[in-house]
């Protein structure tokens, strides 16, 4: 295996090639929010978020040399089931991504993936799975061409490569904090790619807690993609994205200081925001539940009464994120489980925390 004279991977294929790679790689919640793009998924606006640790993604990739004349994903299920929506889905993504991975073609690709959350369970599983694959795709050009050859070049192109395929997913590849969007405040910051954002934090923001309550289980009414594109023409889509260009620029101030008040503002506003835009889109539509608006008003309350900062947050769902700083764990799991909880599906939420980013499974740990 080796490079051409244009830098390329060109692949020799042969027996001795077939080979496994296995990541897990989380989901995120983003604190400043992506909502709107350009053509090949290129923000509107840079984005900041907190990669997860229990809500994750395990994919398994094994490859060969073609059999046939060309190559790609021969076989694909998830959590143990073939899903013909699902490996289209996959087989698009892996065309999509083909300038990127040159050799792709020369290969037969098997690709299984589990969920550490129930598929629908309301939770945005595409950043853990399609970052979870990008990895993938990254561990495996880098074992048949020792490329990328360092660890930062190696996330920046996972990073890209997920981009494509969902971009909240560009976060998800670094621990902690992920900027994705080009933004003046962080000089490598590019619309291509996360970059991650841990350098600056002040103690109080190192360790995150994200409770995860599950209002509503069913299937979004109204994709992302659709949202995404709706955006095209919301009357406020400018100021939006003078709102959120601004709100990355102060969080990342409020990061280093440690200004837990203007954490909490940031972060609600945004959720609400991305809201609005969902109903002041033509046409409008409502994520949100009536348990959705009951949890946002005891969070407040609760925040009032405590003073604890916690401050709560919405994807494009009915489901409530409450983002606080780990220390308050005992409290805040205290008052889901008294005040909230009864609003939750089932009683359903997930204990989760800001964590350590995605993990190669390899030989002893599989
Ligand atoms: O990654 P997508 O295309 O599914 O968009 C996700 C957008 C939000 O989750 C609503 C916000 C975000 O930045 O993660």
């Amino acid at each position: 295996m080796q490079n051409n004279d244009n830098g390329m991977n060109r692949v020799t294929a042969s027996p001795e090639m077939p080979g496994s790679v296995h990541w897990r790689s989380p989901s995120n919640i983003a604190l400043v929010k992506y909502w709107g793009k350009k053509k090949g998924q290129i923000p509107e606006n840079p984005s900041i978020s907190i990669t997860l640790s229990k809500s994750h993604t395990e994919t398994f990739l094994s490859y060969s040399p073609a059999k046939g004349q060309a190559g790609i994903l021969k076989e694909f299920s998830f959590e143990g089931k073939e899903l013909p929506a699902f490996k289209e889905r996959i087989e698009r993504y892996l065309h999509q991504i083909g300038s990127l991975y040159p050799f792709l073609k020369d290969f037969d690709l098997t690709l299984s993936s589990y969920n550490s959350f129930p598929h629908s369970s309301g939770i945005a599983s595409s950043a853990s799975a399609l970052s979870a694959i990008a990895l993938c795709l990254t561990s495996m050009e880098r074992a048949l061409f020792s490329s990328p050859s360092d660890d930062y070049s190696f996330f920046r192109k996972a990073s890209c490569a997920a981009r494509i395929g969902s971009g909240s997913a560009a976060r998800s590849v670094y621990p902690g904090y992920a900027l994705w969007g080009s933004a003046a405040e962080v000089p490598h910051s590019a619309n291509e790619y996360a970059v991650p954002l841990n350098d600056n934090l002040h103690d109080d923001f190192r360790d995150m807690g994200d409770a995860i309550l599950i209002v509503d289980e069913s299937p979004k009414p109204v994709s992302s993609s659709k949202g995404h594109a709706l955006m095209e023409s919301n009357p406020w889509a400018a100021v939006r994205y003078g709102q959120a260009k601004m709100h990355t620029g102060r969080l990342i101030e409020v990061l280093a200081a440690g200004d837990a008040g203007e954490f909490v503002r940031i972060v609600e506003k945004e959720a609400m925001t991305l809201h609005s835009l969902m109903m002041s889109s033509d046409p409008g539509y409502i994520l949100l539940k009536p348990g959705t608006l009951e949890i946002i008003d005891k969070v407040r309350q609760f925040r009032l009464e405590t003073t604890i900062p916690l401050a709560f947050t919405l994807d494009a769902g009915p489901n409530v994120h409450i983002i606080y700083p780990a220390r308050f764990r005992e409290s805040v799991k205290d008052f889901i489980e008294h005040q909230l909880a009864g609003h939750c599906s089932k009683g359903k939420w997930i204990d989760d925390n800001a964590g350590e980013g995605p993990v190669e499974i390899t030989g002893n740990d599989r």
